[in-house]
């Protein structure tokens, strides 16, 4: 398995975007040869030699902390389209919001965002989305054995939501007199559940599943047919890269390579 390091939270988004972006006007970006059967299509590079996702941890099974590594099912399939180019994947974990405005791509942050990200009309102004690469729902959580089973039963208390998802749209646009509560990421959400600092909490089905299983004091208590789909997203025309994921990504589903990391990241899940 290959190398990954990860880059810390770059705070000074502002100064950092207007530097790259002077960057790349004087110097072009570095750009690597792709080795695939694109007809030689050319795929540039923010660092030579590494393929440079964007992130926000942890987001567990698609991408947390374990050790000193960051993995999970994004990392690895990430690192598909890596091995393919021939280059190391490198994991920037920043904030969400700037990843799904497409501010990062755009600053040159890194070359892709895998982030458990649900293809949204709005985010495909601001960024290309991949093919759909997994598919997801909202989801509900709360302590065991709590009466908070929708969105209805939530009125007048607290539900938590993680800043800039599709659960704190979807909890502001369906949850009439339910107070959100904003958490900035998954495992402080999570932890204001098992505290009792919010009633419940609203996020991505897949996240909430493996929490659960790990978390035996509470429980999943609704799902909403939010039909989302992941998608892997480049910077706005970065059309050979998002053209190279999706090859990838085909090629991954039709050997069985896709079917394996299911398996490891999703044990408990039936079969897709
Ligand atoms: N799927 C949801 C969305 O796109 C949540 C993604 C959060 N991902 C993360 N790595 N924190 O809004």
């Amino acid at each position: 398995m290959s190398a990954r390091t990860v880059l810390p939270l770059v705070k000074t988004v502002t100064t950092v975007t207007a530097l790259t972006a002077l960057v790349l006007v004087t110097t072009g970006c570095t750009s690597t040869k792709t080795a695939g059967s694109g007809g030689g299509s050319q795929i540039s590079l923010v660092t030579e030699g590494k393929l440079t996702t964007c992130t926000h941890l942890p987001y567990e099974p698609f991408q947390f902390r374990k050790g000193n590594e960051v993995v999970g099912f994004d990392v690895d399939i990430v690192d598909l389209v890596a091995k393919d180019l021939k280059v190391t994947q490198e994991i920037v974990d920043t904030p969400f919001e700037g990843i799904q405005t497409g501010e990062d791509l755009n600053a040159g942050k890194c070359d892709l965002a895998a982030a458990g990200m649900t293809i949204t009309p709005v985010r495909e102004q601001n960024l290309d989305f991949s093919g759909p690469y997994f598919d997801a729902t909202q989801a509900l959580i709360a302590k065991k054995g709590s009466p908070y089973i929708s969105l209805a039963s939530l009125k007048g208390k607290k539900l938590g939501v993680q800043q800039g998802t599709t659960g704190e749209t979807y909890a502001k646009k369906n949850g009439a007199g339910v107070e959100t509560v904003q958490f900035e990421d998954v495992a402080l959400l999570l932890t204001a559940v098992k505290t009792g600092q919010v009633d419940a909490a609203i996020n991505d089905n897949g996240v909430l599943f493996e929490y659960v299983r790990k978390n035996a004091d509470t429980a999943v208590t609704a799902e909403f047919d939010t039909g989302e789909k992941y998608g892997i997203a480049v910077r706005t025309g970065n059309t050979a890269l998002r053209k190279k994921i999706d090859e990838v990504v085909k090629a991954a589903r039709a050997d069985g390579r896709y079917d394996a990391l299911y398996k490891k990241w999703f044990p408990a899940a039936p079969k897709k």
